[in-house]
């Protein structure tokens, strides 16, 4: 039975218990944040929490803890489920919390809820040696895509849109130019220039975007935070996703056809290895963190 942390108290799962006033089921009125966790070890917390801060600061919610507090729940969650070998995620929400239901802000002094659980997790190799398939979804999302907010519908609809067509994901398009996945950033390589779309309110700032696009410049990669436009699709030489669950994700078919020679490309697993390493430092191990999965 998995240990949450729930408003105060660590608890089994099935115990844990919501009001039905919670203004994150009435209006999707929260963050969230997916951390990975490679043996017991959190995986780029700082910028998680600079990304959460940020939300929380936008949408005006006080979670009622420092962020030195919900990090130091962070790792309670992960030795609370003994977590402290392989891989796993952590799961932060953080709502307004639960009040009579009102469009504006509950009153004054209403606590927001904090919940946190712990899941083991294996990284998706087997797919990543082969590639994956994605399809184009029109980005009918709203213009703040930069905040990391727990409504997702339009994700939902759209990722379910690419399992009905066997694909890993959705990737949006909005305007004729790609913006990112729906739970993913997309890159992309032409004339041997790795590209994406820039941070903005377009799109997520991925903490894994964020990290490949600084090991490519380490690497003398030429990198690029420029969009690729509908039209440039055909002519992609190789084209891959960034996630917390994704890590490096080459795309070898877009909506059918192939992506360059329709095998990973070389800059892409490159870049993946790089981010492994990155993995595996962070857990103290030399090891890849393929090997620790
Ligand atoms: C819309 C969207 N873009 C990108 C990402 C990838 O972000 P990260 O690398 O921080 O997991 C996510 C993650 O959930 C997402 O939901």
């Amino acid at each position: 039975m998995s240990i949450v942390y729930l408003n105060g108290q660590f608890l089994p799962r099935a115990e844990a218990k919501l009001s039905v006033d919670e203004r994150g089921f009435f209006f999707g009125d929260g963050v969230y944040e997916v951390t990975r966790v490679v043996r017991g070890r959190l995986f780029e917390w700082d910028r998680h929490a600079r990304r959460l801060a940020r939300g929380l600061r936008e949408l005006r919610i006080d979670a009622g803890l420092s962020l030195d507090g919900i990090g130091a729940l962070h790792e309670r969650v992960v030795a609370e489920n003994r977590m402290t070998e392989g891989q796993g995620t952590v799961y932060l929400q953080v709502t307004r919390g639960a009040a009579p239901r009102t469009h504006h802000f509950p009153p004054a002094g209403t606590p927001a809820t904090v919940f946190l659980s712990a899941t083991p997790f294996v990284p998706p190799n087997e797919l990543r040696a082969r590639g994956v398939a994605v399809v184009t979804y029109p980005d009918y999302r709203w213009t703040r895509c930069d905040l990391k907010t727990v409504n997702l519908l339009p994700a939902v609809m759209a990722k379910q849109f690419a399992t009905d067509h066997g694909a890993f994901e959705a990737v949006f398009l909005r305007d004729a130019v790609v913006t990112e996945g729906s739970h993913t950033n997309v890159f992309g390589v032409i004339g041997g220039e790795v590209r994406t779309y820039p941070n903005s309110n377009y799109v997520l700032p991925g903490v894994t975007r964020d990290v490949v696009v600084e090991l490519a410049r380490e690497m003398g990669i030429p990198v690029s935070e420029t969009p690729i436009y509908r039209h440039e699709i055909a002519q992609l030489e190789e084209c891959f996703l960034s996630g917390t669950t994704s890590d490096v994700m080459p795309v070898v078919a877009i909506d059918g056809a192939p992506v360059g020679t329709g095998k990973p490309g070389a800059i892409t697993m490159r870049l993946y290895e790089a981010l492994a390493r990155r993995l595996a430092a962070a857990s103290g191990t030399a090891a890849p963190a393929t090997v620790v999965a």
